[in-house]
């Protein structure tokens, strides 16, 4: 058994660990940052792809981060009901604007950056348990050889997704949470095929919703609504295709060969604690958020924001302050979030069982939205995200 001391033990090489090795490298602190699966894993699986403007000014911070030039400037999303796509135009209502970036090209560039600054980083190392977060934390587990390793440290993070393994040190079993589940979930394709549409459209179609996004001029990226048991091997191309077209009435989707599928489960969740003694939680571990409202690493990033500061406060400064407020302070923005997501959600998908009152009323939510400029602005100020702690 290897036994090693850092000052800040980081479980997860996602956007929120990697960020947060960036910022406590910045402030002096040093890091240790381990995650179970492999490098290339973590660079290849397909996440969502909207950066808040926010995001991509904390990315700008990293050398060689490409967001902002390889990614591409979205200044407005559309939302389709009733037959008609509605236009929400950022920048004339909030002055700003989001990136479509894939989140595995973030992690390219973050552990490329991480890596040529010399940090830390060890993939395929599993950690098991995490011990003593009243008093001196230790991070155990089995390293890529298969060795066992403790980890001493003066604070662990669990950046290490919705199935997190610090989690329960810190807020008890996923139980102790606030949890939602939704009666339907998404079905995602990557196909080869010219783009059909320049921005996002978010589709409420009788049928059930549908999202059109992109990646690239040969590449897009789309969604349908579908039964959370849907195997999404069991779809022919032709079915898939005729349940796009149907859930975007207005658009003939440009179609092409499909070379990835999956079905992504919807939760919002909230964990039942952020931080106990010398341990906190951000991203995925600490919540969870249904993709719709393009959330899920916007927020982490907000986490890391705040904690960074509140580690570099804690062990530069001796200053306590800031880690006490981190849980309540990082909830304000979790549960807008929570509530944005929410609100997306269940404004767009036809909900199994809905009769004509649920059908109605949902359209009259959608035309109060753009019928209204104060309610375009508040769509558009949570879409492209609130204001961020300042970051140091
Ligand atoms: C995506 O491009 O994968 C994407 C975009 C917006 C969302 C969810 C997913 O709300």
């Amino acid at each position: 058994m290897t036994v090693e001391r850092t000052r800040v033990a980081i479980v997860g090489a996602g956007p929120a660990g990697l960020l947060l090795s960036h910022l406590l490298a910045a402030a002096g602190v040093e890091s240790i940052v381990v995650d179970a699966r492999s490098r290339q894993e973590i660079e290849t699986t397909i996440r969502a792809g909207i950066l808040e403007q926010g995001t991509v000014e904390v990315l700008d911070g990293i050398e060689g981060s490409r967001a902002r030039t390889v990614g591409h400037r979205h200044d407005g999303i559309e939302l389709r009901f009733a037959g008609e796509g509605h236009r929400i135009d950022f920048p004339s209502l909030v002055g700003r604007s989001v990136w479509l970036y894939p989140q595995h090209e973030v992690l390219k560039d973050l552990i490329a950056a991480r890596l040529a600054a010399g940090q830390d980083l060890r993939f395929s190392a599993s950690v098991t348990a995490v011990h003593d977060v009243d008093s001196e934390p230790r991070v155990v587990g089995t390293d890529s050889d298969g060795a066992p390793f403790e980890i001493r440290c003066d604070f662990v993070v669990g950046a290490d997704g919705s199935r997190s393994v610090v989690r329960p040190a810190v807020a008890g079993d996923r139980g102790n949470g606030a949890f939602r589940e939704y009666p339907f979930a998404w079905f995602g394709v990557l196909c080869e095929a010219a783009p059909s549409s320049d921005e996002l459209i978010y589709s409420n179609a009788p049928d059930g919703f549908a999202l059109i996004s992109q990646r690239s001029e040969t590449v897009q990226r789309m969604y349908f609504q579908c039964d959370p048991s849907t195997d999404p091997e069991a779809l022919s191309e032709a079915e898939i295709w005729d349940a796009l077209q149907r859930r975007v009435p207005g658009t003939h989707l440009t179609e092409g060969p499909i070379f990835q599928r999956d079905v992504l489960r919807f939760r919002s969740f909230v964990a039942g604690g952020l931080r106990r003694g010398r341990a906190a939680l951000v991203g995925d571990a600490a919540h969870t958020v249904p993709p719709t409202g393009a959330k899920g690493m916007n927020l982490a990033i907000a986490d890391v924001l705040l904690l960074g500061d509140a580690l570099r406060r804690l062990l530069v400064e001796h200053d306590e302050r800031g880690i006490d407020a981190y849980a309540e302070t990082a909830l304000r923005r979790i549960w807008k979030a929570q509530h944005f997501s929410w609100w997306m959600t269940s404004m767009l998908h036809a909900v199994p069982g809905a009769d004509a009152f649920d059908r109605q009323r949902q359209l009259g939510e959608l035309r109060g939205v753009i019928e209204s400029e104060a309610g375009q602005r508040f769509l558009a100020e949570a879409y492209t995200g609130w204001p961020l702690p300042s970051s140091f």
